[in-house]
């Protein structure tokens, strides 16, 4: 059975436009929060297959997006490289020893062996394929390495960068040597993905927005490209979304071998459209916040179909949906980026 997500992220036509959220299973939902009680924290879900699988399938059940995307984190992989995470209570992820030297990079795991330490997600993805419906497409992700790197060298979230922008501008090798050694270890974990059964892969790079344009290309879309590029020359048929967080300067420069490109919400949908619109489907970009009101969701959405009227399109938040946002929100949205996309044949 062909899957409209997949066909969407192709450029074909489909019988409306499909839609999903980033951060779509999570918080938000009773459902999720009961199962992250039983498995008593954050990790352990992540570390769970059974409950992993049940919490990626509760936004296809209870507010009809056309995908799932997998149930993890983008830093299961530094985790999984050797260095030990945790998720404190309202501080998020945090990095008990952060990277610090060349001699801290060499003696990270990599390749292969780390990404075969992420079984626990293979095995979740084995266990949602068996229940997804066969018209629901599933995501798998990665977080882009400049994101990864960004964290592993700050130890957690961070406001100035100052860190991490320190090594780009007085040690551009040490970074390199880190951001080839976490590239190498994502290429090994996307293709165990896919061999592990997900229909389309997406790369986050939420901390774009950090770098100038030039050091942006250098340490991040370089290598965001590089992947790409891999996973395509192996995997033609699953298609690969970029979602580079906050550089809508920069689109001038976006090129590379990649399907749909996600459009922050900080981005007008219009200039993406005339910028990468014949060379890429364009996924997104609504404000979450909008979320709070039906209003400011319906307007939205009628705005977007609009533009994008011609196809090429995937409705998305342009970021992740936040915790307090009423499910009823969530459902009308999805409902009404179906309703107003149908096309009647
Ligand atoms: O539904 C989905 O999108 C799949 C699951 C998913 C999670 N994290 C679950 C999660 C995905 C795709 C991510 C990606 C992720 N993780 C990103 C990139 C996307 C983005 O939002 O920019 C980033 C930067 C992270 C790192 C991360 N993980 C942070 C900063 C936090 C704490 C902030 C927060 O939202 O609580 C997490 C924790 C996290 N990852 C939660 C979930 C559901 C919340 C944990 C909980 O309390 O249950």
């Amino acid at each position: 059975m062909s899957k409209i997500f997949v066909d969407a992220c192709f450029g074909k036509e489909t019988p409306y436009t499909p839609v999903w959220m980033m951060r779509q299973a999570g918080r938000y939902l009773p459902e999720y929060m009961e199962v992250r009680a039983k498995a008593g924290n954050f990790l352990n879900l992540c570390h769970n297959p059974q409950m992993a699988a049940e919490v990626t399938l509760q936004p296809v059940d209870i507010v009809g997006v056309d995908a799932a995307i997998m149930f993890s984190d983008i830093l299961v992989v530094p985790n999984e490289m050797g260095m030990e995470l945790d998720f404190v209570k309202g501080e998020g992820p945090v990095f008990a020893k952060p990277i610090k030297s060349i001699e801290d990079v060499d003696a990270l795991i990599g390749g292969e062996e780390a990404a075969d330490k992420l079984t626990y997600v293979y095995e979740t993805i084995k266990i949602v394929r068996e229940k997804l419906a066969d018209d629901k497409a599933l995501i798998g992700f990665t977080g882009a390495p400049w994101t990864l790197a960004t964290y592993m060298i700050e130890g957690q979230g961070t406001k100035t960068y100052s860190l991490v922008k320190k090594l780009i501008y007085t040690e551009p090798e040490l970074m390199h040597r880190l951001l080839e050694k976490v590239t190498e270890v994502v290429k090994y974990y996307l293709e165990k993905q896919i061999e592990a059964g997900v229909d389309v892969v997406q790369i986050f790079d939420s901390w774009a927005s950090a770098l100038e344009k030039p050091k942006y290309m250098e340490f991040s879309w370089k290598y965001m490209k590089d992947i790409a590029s891999h996973i395509k020359a192996k995997y033609p048929h699953i298609p690969i979304i970029m979602f580079p967080k906050g550089i809508g300067a920069y689109l001038d420069d976006i090129d590379g071998d990649f399907d749909v490109f996600g459009v922050d919400w900080g981005t007008p949908m219009a200039m993406a459209k005339e910028k990468l619109g014949d060379r890429y489907v364009l996924q997104g970009n609504m404000e979450p916040c909008r979320l709070y009101s039906k209003e400011a969701t319906k307007e939205c959405v009628e705005a977007l179909a609009k533009i994008m009227k011609d196809g090429r399109h995937i409705f998305n938040l342009g970021h992740g949906i936040l915790p307090d946002v009423p499910v009823e929100n969530a459902k009308y949205f999805v409902s009404l980026c179906k309703e107003v996309s149908k096309r009647d044949k």
